[in-house]
């Protein structure tokens, strides 16, 4: 086992993350310190003692069912009456129960079945997606999603979420960069302990509220070239600085269960790896829920092809058949199998063999037991039909305002000259374009039991605000699915542009509303490029030569490459995908009832070909300048940067971040330093901006990322009004993880950034007495 050095990571010191009115001199709380506040205070009911009384009936048979996840198209009855210990993606209430009553009263120990489903942005009432939430940089938005999302997956029946997804991730290419909080590990704790107190609650025994399933341990977010479920290569400096932190801080916040990834990383199955499952998760950690596999991971590490087709998956090759497979994972610490049934089908042979331990067995079933006590499944294992089936539990309209307010939150905007943004809704609006009459596409991939239907669309949005509105659809996008899916459908024809031109040239405004579909973005869905799909560009250029205002309002999962859409377009509002109240947040932005305050969680590249691009890199000796030759740059390219950088976003008023002071210049290694800094706004309307503070170590036994993100607030002003904002930065800021798994803390000086961006200048630098 090894000791970290310092208990406290990223989340933990967001909780010193104060902000102070200019009247006040005494710090008082963040609003969201009370929020992440850890979940583990839940009362124990003695569940050890019942753990240990039940396993202690158990025979091998029912403890082997009890690591058992069955997906809703494989389970019977039988399955129930034998004790199988978990079924996902299930959510018809009468069937839940009618297992769970099969469990509880057939199977010879009662264990009740613990329900789970990917409640990952909102069950019915779908949330913007998790990057959108994330460029909200409001914890309040993720808490508001997981909340709500708990709530309505509760009522069915389910008790378990495969939520928050925390991967960081420098791959747009990757389609599940959108499930996430995009490429900064700071952002990820403090979004992913949000989800987790969201959801959980204090005590997720609560009737409304579920056990949080952290997802995908670990390295997922960074498969080679961007291709879903492929290989992960990385330096344990890496893992521990960038890749842990938010599992840490959804850990710590409360998450009970946890989900090994697909992937390998350094070429160990992420289900079937002893040093991130059982040494880090458990052991250094004191994880003491379990940890279940992602989709027939525990099958896919062994050797293909399967000896008999009915076996199923194949892959990674770490195993040559499904019993070696089984021992693997389960002996790694995998605890429970989703899909595959290695564990369940090999493990007496194996116990007899000696191949996999009873102690390890008996701490899986501890574990899954434990959760399920701690669910207050074995106290209220059954569905209140009336409330399941009761339209009024789903999508109210306290749930659809904060969704919209969520969206609103979560739009960031990237340009906007001329004060193009906001319209006058008086004026006659035109929505144009593919995405602009459209519901299937708001609500972004995983959308949970979302329906099409409860989705307001641009247009209806933009018209309930700008009455007699417009439209035209300009061309077409594609929502096929591979092997049909051909990129050569999307918005392939210009045959309606003439329309689209006459719309705009009818109206004194225009929204274009443009970006991909919801089935480009998730699981399975890596683009080789990111330009908009299609003759979309041309369509904007067509706009343009009406000279008409307008905005691009993009609809997307990931990174995209804007610069012809930013060369092209007066404003372009980066909307991720909103969820169901879609238009009606667009419009609220549009036409200034909202004021977008959302910052960029990911960078946007120049080129596809400047990927991975993140503001949090390491320095080298030949740092970028586009006047050299020998140094680390593109040869084509006129800058280094991005084209928008991470932590950028614009609003309608301005504001000024400035006098950026230190309460000390040295400090101990136990130390604390505040950061204050003073943000003021300078516009003529109300708004938000979001305060970011990062670090730099400029000499360290490792080299440091030119700048770490250790803080930020997003605070709302009236024009004129400043605030003071202050910023605790304790031991876990200064040190880093070095190759060896070790925390450190070295003497020496620490640079302060703060201002509106990862670009900030304003700089003050402190130093560090000890170790
Ligand atoms: C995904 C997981 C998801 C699981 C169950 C897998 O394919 O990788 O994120 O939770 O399916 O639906």
């Amino acid at each position: 086992m090894k000791l970290v050095a310092s208990a406290a990571i990223a989340a933990v010191t967001v909780l010193a993350a104060t902000s102070v009115a200019s009247s006040s001199p005494n710090p008082r709380p963040s609003r969201d310190e009370a929020a992440l506040a850890p979940t583990r205070a839940a009362p124990s009911r003695g569940v050890e003692a019942k753990v240990n009384a039940l396993l202690a009936k158990m025979t091998t048979q029912e403890k082997l069912q009890q690591v058992q996840l069955l997906s809703d198209g494989q389970v019977t009855d039988a399955d129930a009456r034998v004790g199988v210990g978990g079924v996902f993606s299930l959510v018809d209430p009468a069937k839940i129960d009618h297992l769970q009553h099969l469990a509880v009263e057939e199977s010879r120990l009662g264990i009740p079945i613990l329900f789970a489903y990917d409640t990952i942005h909102g069950y019915r009432t779908i949330f913007p997606v998790p990057l959108a939430a994330a460029s909200s940089f409001d914890p309040s938005v993720a808490r508001a999603d997981a909340s709500i999302g708990a709530r309505e997956s509760a009522v069915v029946g389910l008790k378990q979420i495969y939520s928050p997804m925390v991967d960081v991730s420098h791959e747009p290419r990757w389609g599940r960069i959108v499930e996430g909080n995009g490429e900064d590990p700071y952002v990820g704790s403090v979004m992913a302990a949000a989800r987790v107190k969201g959801a959980q609650g204090l005590d997720y025994s609560a009737r409304n509220k579920v056990v949080t399933s952290v997802k995908h341990f670990v390295g997922y977010g960074q498969p080679e070239g961007g291709r879903d479920y492929d290989a992960t290569d990385m330096s344990e400096q890496r893992l521990r600085n960038l890749y842990l932190p938010p599992f840490k801080a959804a850990i710590d916040a409360g998450s009970d269960t946890v989900m090994c990834s697909f992937n390998t990383i350094n070429g160990v199955p992420g289900c079937a790896n002893p040093y991130t499952e059982t040494d880090i998760l458990k052991d250094e950690w004191g994880f003491d829920g379990f940890i279940e596999s992602d989709y027939t991971a525990v099958a896919e590490t062994r050797a293909c092809p399967p000896v008999t087709p009915n076996e199923g998956s194949c892959g990674h090759g770490t195993a040559a058949d499904g019993p070696e497979a089984a021992a693997n994972a389960l002996m790694a610490g995998t605890d429970s199998e989703m899909v595959s049934t290695y564990i369940r089908d090999y493990g007496a042979q194996l116990l007899s063999q000696r191949r996999i331990t009873k102690s390890r067995l008996d701490d899986a079933v501890r574990r899954i037991l434990r959760v399920k006590f701690r669910a207050g499944l074995f106290e209220h294992p059954y569905v209140n039909q009336a409330k399941a089936t009761d339209p009024a539990s789903f999508l109210t309209p306290a749930d659809r305002t904060a969704a919209r307010t969520a969206a609103g939150k979560s739009m960031v905007l990237l340009q906007n000259n001329d004060a193009t943004l906001p319209f006058d809704s008086t004026k006659k609006t035109a929505v144009i374009g593919p995405l602009g009459d459209n519901q299937h596409d708001m609500l972004g991939p995983w959308w949970g039991r979302g329906e099409d239907a409860d989705a307001v669309s641009v247009l209806d949005g933009i018209a309930a605000q700008s009455p007699g509105a417009t439209f035209a659809q300009g061309c077409t996008l594609s929502n096929d699915e591979p092997p049909a899916y051909d990129p050569a459908n999307d918005c392939a024809s210009d045959d309606g542009f003439a329309e689209a031109v006459a719309a705009a040239e009818a109206a004194d405004q225009v929204v274009l509303a443009l970006g991909e579909t919801r089935e480009m973005s998730g699981e399975a869905t890596t683009r080789s490029t990111l330009d908009l799909p299609g003759r979309q560009q041309e369509l904007i250029d067509a706009i343009k030569a009406t000279g008409k205002p307008f905005v691009v309002v993009l609809f997307n999962g990931r990174p995209l490459t804007l610069g012809a859409v930013a060369e092209s377009s007066p404003a372009i509002l980066e909307a991720w995908f909103p969820g169901v109240e879609a238009g009606n947040a667009v419009a609220d932005v549009v036409f200034g009832k909202v004021n977008p305050g959302g910052k960029l969680p990911v960078s946007f590249p120049q080129r596809l070909g400047q990927v991975p691009i993140y503001y949090n890199h390491e320095p080298t000796g030949r740092p970028c300048d586009v006047t050299q030759k020998y140094v680390s740059r593109y040869r084509d390219l006129r800058s280094c940067d991005p084209l928008y950088s991470f932590g950028f976003g614009l609003s309608y008023t301005t504001f000024s971040v400035s006098g950026l002071s230190l309460d000390r210049a040295s400090v101990s290694p136990s130390g604390k330093v505040r950061a204050t800094v003073t943000v003021t706004n300078t516009g003529d309307v109300a708004g938000d901006e979001v305060v970011q503070l990062y670090l730099h170590d400029p000499v360290s036994s490792i080299s440091q990322p030119v700048r770490r993100l250790r803080g930020f607030e997003r605070v709302t002003l009236k024009p004129g009004e400043s605030r003071r904002v202050t910023f605790t930065l304790d031991r876990s800021d200064f040190g880093f993880y070095d190759n060896r798994g070790d925390f450190v803390v070295e003497p020496g000086q620490i640079e302060v950034y703060a201002g509106d961006s990862s670009q900030a200048t304003m700089k003050q630098t402190f130093t560090v007495t000890g170790r």
